[in-house]
Parts: C-alpha cells; structure tokens; sequence
C-alpha cells in the first residue's frame, strides 16, 4: 500500500489528527507533557507494558514507555484489539469511577469496555489482549512524516 505523508506542524498539544493508512484509521497524537508523566506508573495494570507481544508487532523505534520515535508524536492504529471497533474519537479523561485504578485518561472502546493509556497500550482489566497496533512510520523532517 502506499506511504501516507502528514503535515503535523498544526498539531497543537493535546490534539489528535486522524490519516487514512491502507483502509485503516492512524491517530497521531500531539501529547502534552502531563500527558506523558501519566505513562508513568502503570505497568501493573497494563497487558503487555514493554510491547513484547507479537499479534501486532511493536516496531524497535517505538519498543518504548511512549511507544513512539518522538515523545511528543503517538502514531497508532486506532481499531481496538478485540474485535475492530473504533476507541472513539476523544480522549477519555480522568479519573472515572469506572475505569482502572488511577485512570489519567486515554482512550476507551466502548464496544467492550477495552482500555487503553494514552501510548496506546492496554489495561489487562478488560477483553482487548494487545496493546494499539503502531504502523510503520517514519519522519522526513521536523513537520512531515511518513506512514507506511
Ligand atoms: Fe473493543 Fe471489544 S472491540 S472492547
């Protein structure tokens, strides 16, 4: 399929764009730094905290807690591990009585109730067993990337 190039520099943090990719929706994810601090600390609920499982092998560059080559950028298939459905548009913020413990926000598929942190990666409290997938992806320069 062919590579998708995006524009990202109108981003703004906090904001999430989305890019047709091969049929499939890709996020790209603009997070802010408290976004990232709430990767922090969440291991314990997490499936698969590292990206070690392979039904949607994790690339090298993104084999990390942000899951991504910059911190800044998440580049993510947004199609829930379970079954396909789409873990909407918005960020599901925090806390919420009934989301995992010391939910700092993410998104969430409301098919099942499958929930993921903000790197894509999914709580073990709920049917998803894999974490987003993250498509090949590369950056030709500061404010372009590739996809595919
Ligand atoms: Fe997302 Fe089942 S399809 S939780």
């Amino acid at each position: 399929g062919a590579a998708v190039e995006v524009d990202i520099s109108g981003i703004q943090p906090g904001e999430k764009i989305v890019v047709e990719w091969r049929g499939k929706p890709v996020w790209i994810l603009r997070r802010t730094p408290e976004q990232l601090a709430a990767l922090e600390g969440l291991d314990g609920q997490l499936a698969d905290p590292n990206s070690d499982r392979t039904a949607y092998p994790t690339p090298a560059y993104a084999k990390n807690r942000h899951r991504s080559i910059k911190p800044e950028y998440l580049v993510t298939v947004g199609i829930c591990t379970h079954l396909g459905c789409s873990p909407g548009d918005k960020l599901t913020p925090g806390p919420q009585p009934s989301l995992p413990d010391d939910w700092k926000g993410g998104f969430l598929c409301a098919c099942h109730g499958s929930t993921f942190d903000v790197a894509g990666r999914v709580f073990k409290n709920k049917p998803a067993p894999d974490n987003l997938e993250v498509p090949p992806h590369y950056y030709l320069s500061d404010t372009t990337l590739l996809v595919g």
